[in-house]
């Protein structure tokens, strides 16, 4: 019989990734599945489930103005019980490292129903930088039955911590395959229109721990840049988080070189990053998708669990640090060398077909070895 697969998510970058594995179910006319939202996110899920045309079964609409993290987890913890007892899924799917993906999985091992993981395996091994995902994606890691690990290096991760080998299969990030329906040689924005003519910065800044001095860092660095050339443009849709807009708003408020937009649906965003010059960012998945449009990212975190696309020379950690965020992209702006070398097209982290693997081992239990 059909396994019932419950597919879990409640922010944009996850829905961004689970997606295309729904895609991916409904191409082989799969009907035992149904999506969950928990709705951490509110206006930023929505516009990707209108993107991919995704009508969740449930949404447990958990965001509150100024939600902590006690809020989200007790709030999704109490609300998914009901579910998992009435639906008794088979299997319940996953992605990544949020709030969301931790108490999913926790509700899940508590009723003792197996977990799948999308986006295993990658890792900082410091619990506190990205707060929380590093330990949210340690934890998910104890309990997932699978893991699909978009890497080698991500695969060896959870080797290391002891994880059986049986259960980890190396299918690439499921993002590259949204690139694939997203990325229109036709694309027009007036946004872009704008910025014709100039090299074009894409930013976006959310994380948890660079909310204070790095994140007042960042901005004034991005500000000083503008004063610095003024042939650069600088787009940034800001995230919903009412903090960072507040920061955002004070540093950039009246430069008319620097737009501040409202979240972009992925479509426009993809089509965004490849019209730039260059991204800076502390984002976690715009790291895998700009090495896959030959866009350089100076990464504004101190550390990353994407060390492929540094290896690849796509993406340069520059931390929060003013000067050196100037200087890294003052080198970019400055030296074409620097800039091509950077700009090379690489795809460390897929082929595209992450999903088909995905829903291949689900549905017809391929081996991994
Ligand atoms: C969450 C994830 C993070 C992920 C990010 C993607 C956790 C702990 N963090 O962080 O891993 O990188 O999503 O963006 O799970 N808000 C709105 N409207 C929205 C979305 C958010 O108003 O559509 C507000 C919320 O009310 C909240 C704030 O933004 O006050 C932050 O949202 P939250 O989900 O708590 O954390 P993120 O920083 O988005
Ligand atoms: N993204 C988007 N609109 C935006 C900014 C980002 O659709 O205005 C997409 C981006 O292409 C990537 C994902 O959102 O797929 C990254 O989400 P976010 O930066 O919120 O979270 P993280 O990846 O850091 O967890």
């Amino acid at each position: 019989m059909d396994k019932k697969i419950m597919i879990v998510f409640g922010t944009r970058p996850e829905a961004i990734k689970m997606c295309p594995i729904i895609n991916e179910l409904r191409s082989r006319n799969y009907k035992n599945f149904f999506v969950c939202a928990t709705g951490q996110h509110l206006e930023m899920l929505d516009q990707v489930l209108e993107v991919f045309g995704v009508v969740p079964k449930y949404n447990l609409q958990i965001m509150t103005e100024n939600q902590t993290l006690f809020t989200i987890t007790t709030s999704i913890l109490q609300k998914i019980e009901k579910i998992l007892i009435d639906e008794k899924p088979d299997l319940v799917l996953v992605h990544g490292d949020t709030s969301t993906t931790f108490v999913t999985s926790l509700a899940c091992y508590y009723m003792q129903i197996p977990v799948g993981h999308v986006e295993a395996g990658l890792r900082t091994n410091d619990i506190y930088s990205p707060y929380p995902e590093e330990f949210n994606r340690e934890a998910v890691s104890l309990i997932a039955k699978y893991n699909f690990a978009p890497t080698k290096l991500a695969r060896e991760n959870l080797i290391k911590e002891g994880k059986d080998p049986h259960s980890i299969y190396i299918t690439g990030n499921t993002a590259i395959d949204a690139l694939q329906t997203t990325i229109k040689s036709d694309f027009v924005n007036e946004e872009l229109e704008w910025a014709k003519g100039s090299r074009m910065i894409l930013v976006t800044a959310h994380r948890r721990e660079n909310i204070g001095q790095p994140m007042e860092n960042i901005f004034s660095a991005i500000k000083e840049l503008v004063e610095l050339y003024p042939d650069i443009k600088v787009i940034y849709p800001i995230h919903k988080n009412p903090i960072v807009r507040e920061i955002a708003k004070k540093h950039f408020s009246g430069l008319d070189r620097v737009h501040l937009i409202e979240p972009l649906n992925v479509v426009e965003f993809h089509n965004f990053i490849s019209k730039s010059y260059f991204v800076m960012t502390d984002s976690g998945g715009i790291q895998e998708e700009a090495p896959s449009l030959g866009k350089p990212v100076l990464v504004l975190r101190d550390v990353t669990e994407r060390p492929e696309g540094i290896e690849a020379g796509t993406l340069k950690l520059v931390g929060t640090d003013k000067e050196t965020i100037i200087k890294e992209a003052s080198l970019l702006l400055d030296n074409s060398d620097e800039y091509l070398k950077m700009s090379l097209k690489s795809n460390p982290y897929g082929d595209g077909k992450a999903s088909k693997r995905i829903v291949d081992i689900l549905l017809i239990g391929e081996t991994n070895e």
